[in-house]
């Protein structure tokens, strides 16, 4: 929905974005193969229990729609949606242009929306604090356009944003 929008806002045509629905809705589908109880957790996780964490984009990708053909970058999305800018993302340490359009936008999607849902072991986050992680992030781990497009959304009133 959000991933959608942006999209849109971006300039990418209704196709484009349409893949962007369906990668949003299922980016994160990797996660149902790994316990519940690991993403409700209170307090740090164990090392292994991180490494299995950051593992749901390469279950996602080869357990689920790995083998589907979409006529839309799914694949990248499931698989990527975790990686940044400048390399520190995973599960491939992808850099810079390796980062296609629809992996920037949903990485910034998905980091506004876990900051401004509520988690078992802490509330919400402010407006303020995730413009902090966007402006702090740009051109670093996040791509410049898409992080102050979203900021522009998230102040727009009528945008679906509305809700940070
Ligand atoms: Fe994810």
């Amino acid at each position: 929905m959000m991933a959608r929008e942006v999209g849109h806002q971006f300039g990418l045509d209704d196709d484009r974005c349409i893949g962007l629905y369906v990668g949003g809705l299922l980016h994160d589908v990797g996660r149902i193969t790994l316990p519940e109880t690991i993403f409700t957790k209170r307090g740090n996780l164990t090392e292994e229990e991180w490494e299995l964490v950051k593992s749901h984009p390469r279950r996602g990708y080869n357990k689920v729609i790995g083998g589907v053909e979409y006529p839309w970058p799914i694949g990248d999305m499931v698989l990527h949606h975790h990686e940044r800018l400048d390399g520190s993302g995973y599960p491939d340490g992808l850099k810079g242009e390796e980062l296609s359009l629809e992996v920037r936008i949903l990485a910034v999607c998905d980091v506004v929306e876990a900051m401004s849902s509520r988690r078992p072991y802490r509330s919400k986050r402010k407006k303020e604090e995730i413009f902090y992680e966007l402006k702090r992030g740009r051109g670093k781990l996040y791509d410049t356009e898409v992080a102050n497009l979203v900021m522009t959304m998230i102040e727009d009133k009528h945008s679906p944003f509305d809700m940070v």
